[in-house]
């Protein structure tokens, strides 16, 4: 069986208000009625095809992990806190670790992010099945994602030759490249996005971590050895964690491993990361608008209408984001919303 590993612990910032530095977007529910983090539990909830999770995440955010977890009635594997933010690759080898002592370094993970929504349906699982067997084979496999535009967050995964079990070797990873590299990209084809999902063996994840971050690996597996467990939660040792670099898994490894895989896959995959896109993910009316809560528009088009307590009436604006939590409210263009982090920053700056 499959050991789901999930990734919770990013901030989320481009989200604000309703992502909050105490509640980020992967906790909060947006459009539907399971949080990301949730719906990203229940994907992985088939008890034939996988085994309990295992997630991970700050401390911080560790009772809304269990108590989300409690609310669809399941059972987590372990809940690993990190004792500091050190990024993905720190995360993933972190789960390695515990993986092999838990399963074997055989084990295959399904690493998943918390951010995205994916229509969990048959299509889904055939390219799940078809990582695994492929992750089967020594490889570190990647969900690759039709792209629709030369969108800069994400990681492009040109395609190489067809492999036994139905997916492609890697020719090329390319972590968040500059617009013109993705328009070329886009324009030339043979590349998807990364879908930021991954499936390996534990055991194939750490000795290529060891042959390209080092120092990541090292740093996680002895913080992991010197773990200390309390209740549901295994805390890693934060002497030996703050060690590791901060740097993402795709920057780490998988732009430099020759071992990559990509399964071509054809279900909806929507990147919930700003507010442009919840806006183009959501359900839009006959006026381009989406609304979500107490909400009254006028005269308004192709704008995303929010709130989480007051009520909003908005007249007369297009192409905007109006955003409401219980103690802020966000206005703002929708073709502003990759610079909403910023404004947090600055935000943060004044407290
Ligand atoms: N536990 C933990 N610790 N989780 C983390 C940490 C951390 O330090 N940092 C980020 N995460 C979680 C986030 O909550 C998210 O669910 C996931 O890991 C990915 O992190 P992001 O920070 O959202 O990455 P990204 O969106 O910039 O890029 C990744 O995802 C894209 C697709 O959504 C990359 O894998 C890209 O290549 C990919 O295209
Ligand atoms: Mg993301």
């Amino acid at each position: 069986k499959i050991v789901p590993v999930i990734m919770a612990g990013g901030k989320g910032t481009r989200l604000w208000p309703l992502s909050r530095a105490s509640a980020p977007k992967q906790f909060i529910q947006f459009i539907g009625d399971k949080t990301l983090f949730q719906s990203t539990l229940a994907r992985v909830s088939d008890p034939e095809l996988y085994e309990a999770p295992i997630v991970l995440t700050n401390e911080e955010f560790r009772f809304l992990v269990a108590e989300q977890a409690r609310e669809l009635g399941l059972k987590l594997a372990a809940v690993l806190l990190e004792p500091v933010a050190r990024n993905t690759a720190a995360a993933v080898a972190a789960a390695a670790t515990l993986v092999t002592e838990l399963f074997g370094k055989d084990a295959t993970m399904h690493v998943l992010g918390s951010d995205y929504e994916i229509d969990a349906n048959a299509t889904y699982y055939d390219c799940v099945r078809t990582a695994r067997d492929t992750a089967l084979e020594g490889k570190l496999v990647t969900f690759g994602i039709a792209p629709t535009e030369p969108a800069t967050g994400y990681g492009y995964i040109e395609s190489g030759k067809a492999l036994s079990t139905g997916a492609h070797a890697v020719k090329r990873f390319v972590e968040k490249p500059a617009l013109e590299k993705a328009e070329a990209m886009v324009a030339s084809g043979g590349f998807y996005w990364n879908s930021g999902m991954f499936m390996f063996s534990a055991g194939q994840l750490l000795s290529e971590m060891h042959e390209y971050a080092p120092e990541v690996e090292k740093a996680a597996s002895k913080a992991v050895s010197k773990s200390t467990r309390d209740l549901d939660f295994t805390r890693l040792d934060a002497e030996a964690f703050v060690k590791s670099p901060d740097i993402s898994i795709d920057y780490a490894l998988m732009e430099k491993t020759a071992n990559a895989a990509v399964v071509p896959s054809p279900f909806t995959w929507s990147d919930l990361g700003s507010w442009d896109s919840v806006w183009k993910v959501g359900k839009r009316d006959e006026n381009g608008n989406v609304a979500a809560g107490d909400t009254t528009l006028v005269n308004t088009k192709n704008s995303l209408v929010m709130t989480h307590g007051v009520h909003l009436a908005v007249q007369g604006m297009e192409d905007v984001a109006v955003i409401a939590s219980e103690d802020a409210v966000y206005v703002g263009h929708l073709k502003d919303s990759q610079e909403v982090g910023k404004l947090v920053k600055l935000l943060a700056g004044q407290k």
